[in-house]
């Protein structure tokens, strides 16, 4: 996969933070191991765990844990992908069967705690008190957006304010934590670890509004994921909350029937609707306004290249295809 610039700023370090993915995910238990590593060799863009990385060595981070709490935030990211799959019936990640569709469903959601819990020996190993609880916090929110979400699927009644809790909640909230972490680690002020988690918020959030609309509008090639997954689920995602506020009254009522009914057969008259009502542009204008808010939040880091590379990152997570 093509990655963009910043990584060349990091790429020592994430080679480091592959290094501990690969040997925290040693288990004697060979189901483990084959569902744990099937999912990681699939890759991924590894963002949260650039994201501990570049905010520590914007604060002059000079320590060796920031390595391990990469990795940490890059297990608790996996953990929730395995997951979600499952509860989202996804049959396609990273560019290949999910790890539900090739082990089923049991396989998924255990050793998907298997990555969680070892994400906590891993962070309790750090020995910070303060790590403990941001990481704690974070894991806890996301439970929490996966089930408020879980609430609101087949709900063509969501408002853009519901919608947005949800996904600060169940996305944006890892991003947060790796910002914070990074500020933790570097012994930010606490004005400027407050900016960092600010920044993290605004780009999680502006980074899900664009998964949601690649869910209409990618190609699958670059995704890696099943187009409509969303709309299977009847998840009423922010291109489909437009239609039904500022879509003619025939496509809005396409819409609520296709939200209310989940499956894929509406999926070729909802994405025309989609389409029609501009609906993908104003999402993706939403999360453009998150990525600016983003930039502004670290305005007061001082000049540097990390500090450059975390100003591209909100860019990229809008106009990325994968
Ligand atoms: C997928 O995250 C789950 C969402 C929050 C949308 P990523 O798009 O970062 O997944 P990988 O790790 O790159 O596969
Ligand atoms: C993923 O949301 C959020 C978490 C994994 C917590 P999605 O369901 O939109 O992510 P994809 O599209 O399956 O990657
Ligand atoms: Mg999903
Ligand atoms: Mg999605």
């Amino acid at each position: 996969m093509e990655l963009p610039g910043f990584y060349s700023l990091i790429a020592d370090d994430m080679k480091a933070v592959d290094a501990v993915i690969r040997q925290r995910l040693h288990s004697e238990v060979v189901l483990v191991r084959q569902v744990a590593e099937y999912i990681v060799s699939g890759g991924g863009k590894r963002m949260r765990p650039a994201l501990v990385l570049l905010t520590a060595k914007a604060m002059g981070y000079a320590g060796d844990k920031h390595h391990e709490l990469a990795a940490v935030v890059e297990f608790i990211h996996t953990a929730t992908l395995l997951h979600d799959d499952v509860v989202d019936e996804s049959a396609l990640r990273r560019g290949r069967e999910t790890a539900n569709a090739l082990f089923g469903n049991a396989a998924s959601v255990l050793v998907g705690d298997f990555l969680y819990s070892r994400a906590f020996q891993m962070m309790v190993g750090v020995g910070s008190m303060r790590v403990q609880e941001v990481l704690a916090d974070a894991t806890n929110v996301i439970a929490e957006g996966e089930v408020l979400q879980l609430m609101n699927c087949h709900n063509a009644d969501i408002d853009v304010e519901e919608y947005l809790q949800v996904i600060r909640f169940k996305t944006a909230k890892l991003f947060e934590a790796a910002a914070r972490l990074g500020a933790i680690l570097g012994n930010a002020t606490p004005d400027v670890e407050d900016a960092l988690a600010r920044y993290g918020m605004h780009l999680g959030t502006a980074f899900q509004l664009v998964d949601d609309v690649l869910d209409y509008s990618g190609a699958e090639a670059e995704t890696g994921k099943h187009l409509g997954d969303d709309l299977a689920e009847g998840k009423p995602t922010l291109p489909l909350i437009h239609v039904l506020k500022r879509g003619t009254p025939e496509q809005a009522a396409c819409v609520r029937l296709a939200i209310e009914e989940g499956g894929r057969e509406m999926f070729p008259q909802v994405l025309a609707a989609v389409k029609a009502s501009g609906a993908l542009e104003a999402a993706r204008a939403c999360a453009q306004a998150e990525a600016q808010t983003a930039i502004d939040a670290i305005a007061q880091l001082p000049a540097s290249t990390s500090r450059d590379a975390l100003i591209e990152l909100p860019t990229f997570s809008v106009v990325r295809r994968n």
